[in-house]
């Protein structure tokens, strides 16, 4: 067991992303790919389900130096909240400074079709888990306004206009999973101010704000939230409209890191 930093062959990346369900191809645009499995690094998950792979790759994208990590672990597995907190501990030793975070989402709106790239402007946590729970020290009152940074925000749009992709916006509503949602539930989460919902990001965001990383979420609409126009959503769907997004979030992530500042 080694940790990230240690692993790094002379590389200094300085972003990280982290693969959502069904995104693990976009690795295949990393150019130099120095492959580090999990199962080396001390305190990273194990990916213990399908649409999910366990390594992170190091190398080029958009001519940047790049961690991504394909794979995540969710709270819902364990029921621990902080279940990432060790591999973005690492991240953050290994010099990391910016995160993307990538997801599949349920889609709140009926203009917001699956096949669709939403920017995360916000999110509601909507689990009763925070990933700082038991932690002490006044640091762990970690301001979330703005949490999805701003000026990284500005430059995905543009990133995205570039590119002719058609980036939604919205909140992401945090619910524990791994059952989905009710119909019920999901029209509250309509009615209290969401956008999409899915079962990741939001415990990652806040463990990653804690650590003083600048964040990004871009989540892949997968299906329309169950209840809406008879939706009915199901883990093989998500693996499989993931897979079909992945294409257009390649682009995009190759395109913000291209023309970053
Ligand atoms: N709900 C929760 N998580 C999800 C969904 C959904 O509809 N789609 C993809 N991940």
């Amino acid at each position: 067991m080694s940790n990230l930093k240690s692993r790094l062959a002379g590389r200094a990346p300085k972003h990280a992303i982290i693969l959502g369900s069904a995104l693990g191809s976009v690795v295949d645009a990393v150019q130099d790919p120095l492959d580090i499995p999990y199962t080396e690094l001390s305190g990273f998950p194990v990916p213990k389900i399908s649409g999910h792979a366990g390594k992170v790759v190091v190398g080029r994208l958009g001519g940047r130096e790049v961690a991504v990590l394909a794979g995540r672990a969710h709270p819902y597995e364990s029921g621990n909240a902080a279940v990432m907190r060790p591999a973005l501990e690492q991240l953050k030793d290994a010099g990391i400074e910016t995160l993307i975070l990538t997801n599949a989402a349920g889609s709140l709106k009926l203009s917001m079709k699956p096949g669709a790239l939403m920017l995360i402007t916000d999110h509601i946590n909507y689990s009763g888990m925070n990933p700082l729970i038991g932690q002490h020290g006044d640091e762990n009152f970690v301001p979330m306004t703005n949490a999805y940074d701003p000026v990284l925000r500005k430059a995905f749009l543009a990133a995205a206009k570039k590119e002719k992709i058609a980036l939604k916006q919205g909140v992401y509503c945090w619910y524990s999973g791994p059952s989905f949602e009710t119909p019920a539930e999901i029209r509250m989460f309509q009615i209290i101010g969401g956008t999409a919902v899915g079962m990741s990001t939001a415990p990652e965001c806040i463990l990653a704000r804690r650590l003083g990383l600048k964040v990004a979420g871009i989540s892949t609409i997968t299906n329309l939230a169950a209840g809406l126009k008879g939706a009915s959503p199901s883990h093989e769907e998500t693996k499989r409209e993931g897979m079909k997004a992945a294409a257009a979030m390649q682009r995009l992530l190759t395109r913000f890191f291209r023309d970053m500042k």
